[in-house]
């Protein structure tokens, strides 16, 4: 399918503008002053971007913001359906508003992202959640307008979750978070169906923006003062690959690169299977991009990675490590392992733990494995019991907390650069910045020193963060 078909067109993007302005004015005739919003994302980072523009659109309409659900009069939360624990969260927390509901009817409670694209979670929140006011898919963010509108006048709810294989829409307004550090998406949607993950269902097929349209905003961001820009993707490795002028994610970084500017570049997540050569030799040379990768490997057993769908081996994988680590000695590598998936032996584990001691990971996201309503795995027979799975979590957290002290023992006497983010935990005076690889340093400086590159030397290594001190340039 060529990119054209995705993109909303314009005149849909022009009427919403339309339909944001009469929310305004009725805003302005329901409050003395401007209401507040209060919006949570859930999940990744993708969801975190996606928040950003429904924000952006809750701004043009007329909405300030507050960060407290109670002091708002419109809460929306965009979920997260990747494991059970998200989704019961995220269940608590709307019941929790049920009073904050009942004190106002100008309260506005809306629900949108992952959980509700799954149609048993919205008929759940239909029946048992009678006091949601909107609930609308990941594929319609960019109706909010006219979404919220009709729920404003027609004091009814408003379920609106169309499948669809998924849209792009450029141009919407955004409402960042940060001054420093920004989200940048590069593709949306998923092909891959690993067969323990809902994301292809809820995020549609995979669509790649066109490279034109990224290059402008990362442009823009570094004239704006934005010293870190994330490129983000559900696998960024396989962007490009569908557009009418296909090009690979290696040429969009070199692109990027060449962009004039003092500011760095990271990007998640990186799926191995698509990983290339190409691409680490690209870092290598790079000034820009930080050597860090996240490159989820999910489990250590070749049986298992096949049920998975994850379509690599072990051995490729270490293979991609090797690689990397051979054209950029000071890579760091994190990664995300599902421990207890559907049929995982003792012997599938120890594998697991044994590619621990091989890779040597920085630090690692781990989870147990949940099952995902629809997913192939779901219909896997999944007989190791809980208490077993969650032995064997304790053990791999156990492992990996002594190799993580032991890789950042390693970083003492080392000379790094880090960009300063804000005040540091280590103390009264401390500062905080993390290193290309992605590692927290907290070294003693100047406030002044917040928003900037410094170079500083690691003096300490403590078990979750470096200590360092500033090294004059
Ligand atoms: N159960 C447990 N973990 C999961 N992940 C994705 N789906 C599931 C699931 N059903 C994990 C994977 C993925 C990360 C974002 O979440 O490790 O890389
Ligand atoms: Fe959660 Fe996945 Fe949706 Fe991100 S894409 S919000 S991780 S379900």
């Amino acid at each position: 399918m060529s990119e054209t078909n995705w993109q909303v067109p314009q005149q849909q993007l022009l009427q919403q503008k339309d339909y944001a302005e009469q929310v305004r004015a009725l805003l302005e005739e329901l409050y003395p002053v401007p209401p507040l919003a209060y919006v949570h994302s859930y999940g990744c980072q993708g969801n975190v971007s996606d928040g950003e523009k429904l924000k952006g659109m809750l701004a043009d309409m007329g909405y300030g913001f507050c960060d407290q659900a109670e002091q708002a009069d419109l809460v929306l939360f965009n979920t997260c359906a990747i494991r059970e624990n998200a989704e019961d969260r995220i269940f608590g927390n709307v019941g929790a508003l049920k009073r904050w509901k009942a004190q106002s009817p100008k309260h506005k409670l809306l629900l949108c992202g992952c959980m509700m694209q799954q149609p048993h979670i919205v008929e759940k929140l239909k029946q048992s959640y009678p006091y949601v006011d909107l609930i609308f898919g990941t594929h319609v963010i960019h109706q909010l307008p006219e979404l919220l509108l009709s729920v404003l006048q027609q004091h009814k709810r408003v379920f609106y979750t169309p499948e669809s294989d998924g849209v792009i829409a450029e141009g919407l307004p955004i409402r960042r978070d940060g001054t420093l550090k920004a989200w940048v998406p590069i593709m949306y949607g998923c092909n891959n169906f690993c067969t323990y993950c809902i994301v292809p269902y809820v995020k549609g097929r995979e669509r790649s923006r066109q490279p034109e349209a990224i290059l402008a905003e990362v442009r823009q961001l570094v004239e704006q003062g934005y010293k870190e820009i994330t490129l983000l993707g559900q696998n960024v490795n396989s962007y490009g690959k569908t557009l009418e002028h296909p090009i690979s994610f290696a040429q969009l970084l070199t692109q990027i690169d060449a962009i004039p500017g003092d500011f760095r570049i990271r990007f998640m997540t990186s799926h191995p299977k698509d990983a290339t050569k190409e691409l680490f030799d690209v870092m290598a040379k790079s000034q820009k991009i930080c050597h860090h990768l996240h490159l989820p490997v999910q489990c250590g057993s070749d049986r298992i990675l096949q049920a998975m769908n994850r379509r690599y081996t072990v051995k490729q994988y270490l293979g991609l490590i090797d690689y990397a680590r051979s054209v950029m000695p000071d890579i760091s590598f994190t990664t995300d392992i599902i421990v207890g998936f559907p049929g995982e032996t003792l012997e599938d584990f120890q594998g697991t733990m044994e590619l621990l001691k091989k890779v040597r990971y920085d630090s690692l996201f781990s989870f147990i494995y949940s099952k995902r309503v629809g997913t192939k795995a779901a219909s896997m027979l999944d007989d190791t019991p809980h208490s077993v799975k969650s032995d064997r979590l304790q053990q791999l957290l156990a492992l990996q907390r002594t190799i993580g002290e032991e890789v950042l023992s390693e970083y003492v006497g080392k000379t790094l650069r880090i960009l300063v983010d804000g005040a540091g935990k280590s103390g009264e005076g401390y500062l905080t910045g993390r290193t290309d690889q992605f590692l927290i340093v907290d070294f003693p400086g100047d406030s002044a020193l917040i928003g900037q590159f410094v170079t500083v030397k690691i003096t300490k290594a403590l078990n979750w963060a470096l200590l360092g001190e500033l090294v004059s340039e």
